[in-house]
């Protein structure tokens, strides 16, 4: 099948064909073989597919039930949930989780990098979402990451339930340093963590200080441990939320360290400026973590949506453009390249998070996954929040839209 008339990655129009599910050929000068399928794109953008480097699929979608987040905090979050946990069955988990999922992919969603709590003894969600894994292949990949949400060396039996979800299935093993008791547990937390994943050859996906407090530095500790053990871009830091809040003498050392370390970034618009600079009156931190410096210095970072209309984070449909459209806004990152090239936070950029390799970009040889945005380029695909007309998974198309029409009467 020849599709014709494509930017690919706001480039000028171009075509590209597939067989046998991969890109076999992409070029300008492509015309259809005799009997060939073709398909006219009319000159829209083509994006490799849409990733989610970070959510918590186990907790999505279960905002007001039993009780609404009434202040909208963290606190307050938590408290909501400890309600929500005791509905927890793997029946209720499916049904959210295929709904997100459906969510996802009518928003050109293809990839999505999970975190599910495994401080449970029952490791219900664990399971039930590696059986999801399997079962939704053809339409999401998803990654799991093993996330102590209570902590690993605070947690009873907290180092025992991590390895015995790596057992069931995860793919990644996480941690959550900042939310240990102490700075001690904190430190050998992602010790233990970064030895197992490297013992058991897993990625590393941390919680890592999610926090305002300038003091909360297990940032440091990842990527000394990620180099050290030579795990380096298998390794990523979540949120660092903290590195708002460091003084700049100490970011220009930790700079140094981060580079050598290769480890990847995953910052969180939406959910970190709702949550962060709660404890402030004025001025107010963003908290938001140094997205624009990191990319000066040629660190990689994605972005992710973290929660979705859930206790922590009440809004959220899937669409990974508003996490790019607020990341923008809070990074003050609105240069015209900037909003031009934003879509490789949750593209090509996420795809070294996640580790894809050559299962990932439109290049000949490579799994034909792709989206056709509504707009001929990302600047006014982000500005109109255009639709997601199709949406194609390896060579077979598992979504479409038709954008709705607005009319002024005047
Ligand atoms: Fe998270």
């Amino acid at each position: 099948m020849l599709f014709q008339n494509a930017r690919i990655e706001n480039a000028a129009p171009s075509s590209f064909r597939v067989e046998d599910g991969k890109f076999t050929a992409i070029g300008p000068d492509l015309v259809p073989l005799p009997g060939e399928e073709t398909v006219d794109l009319g000159g829209k953008l083509a994006l490799p597919p849409f990733i989610e480097s970070h959510v918590h699929l186990d907790t999505c979608l279960t905002a007001g039930d039993p009780v609404w987040n009434m202040s909208g905090t963290l606190f307050e979050g938590i408290e909501c949930w400890s309600k929500r946990k005791d509905k927890l069955s793997p029946k209720d988990i499916r049904e959210r989780v295929h709904r997100a999922v459906r969510l996802y992919a009518a928003h050109g969603v293809q990839f999505i990098r999970t975190h599910v709590d495994v401080t449970d003894p029952s490791l219900v969600a664990m399971e039930t979402m590696v059986e999801l894994r399997e079962e939704l292949r053809d339409t999401m990949d998803i990654q799991i990451v093993a996330f102590p949400q209570e902590g690993i060396l605070s947690y009873p039996n907290g180092r025992q339930l991590m390895v015995d979800a790596v057992r069931l299935g995860a793919d990644a093993v996480g941690a959550i340093p900042h939310f240990e008791f102490t700075r001690e547990y904190s430190v050998e937390s992602l010790n233990f963590a970064l030895e197992l994943a490297a013992k058991e050859n897993k990625l590393v996906d941390v919680h890592c200080d999610e926090i305002d407090d300038e003091a909360s530095r297990g940032l440091e500790t990842v990527a000394a441990r990620a180099l050290e053990l030579g795990l380096y871009d298998k390794v990523t830091a979540s949120h660092t939320t903290a590195m708002h809040s460091y003084n700049n003498a100490y970011v220009v050392r930790l700079m140094r360290l981060l580079k050598m370390s290769r480890i990847n970034f995953v910052s969180n618009p939406l959910v970190n400026t709702h949550l962060q600079g709660r404890m402030d009156t004025y001025p107010k931190r963003r908290g938001i973590t140094r997205v624009k410096e990191l990319c000066e210095a040629g660190i990689n970072v994605s972005f992710g949506h973290d929660d979705i209309f859930d206790p922590w984070y009440p809004m959220g449909t899937g669409s990974l453009r508003d996490v790019v459209f607020m990341g923008l806004h809070v990074c003050q990152m609105m240069g015209y390249e900037e909003i031009m090239g934003a879509y490789k936070f949750i593209t090509t950029n996420a795809a070294k998070t996640l580790h894809l390799g050559e299962e990932y970009g439109i290049a000949e040889g490579r799994p034909a996954s792709f989206i056709v945005l509504d707009a001929e380029h990302y600047y006014d695909a982000l500005n109109t929040n255009a639709s997601v007309l199709a949406s194609y998974k390896k060579g077979k198309k598992i979504a479409e839209s038709t954008p709705g029409v607005s009319n002024t009467l005047f």
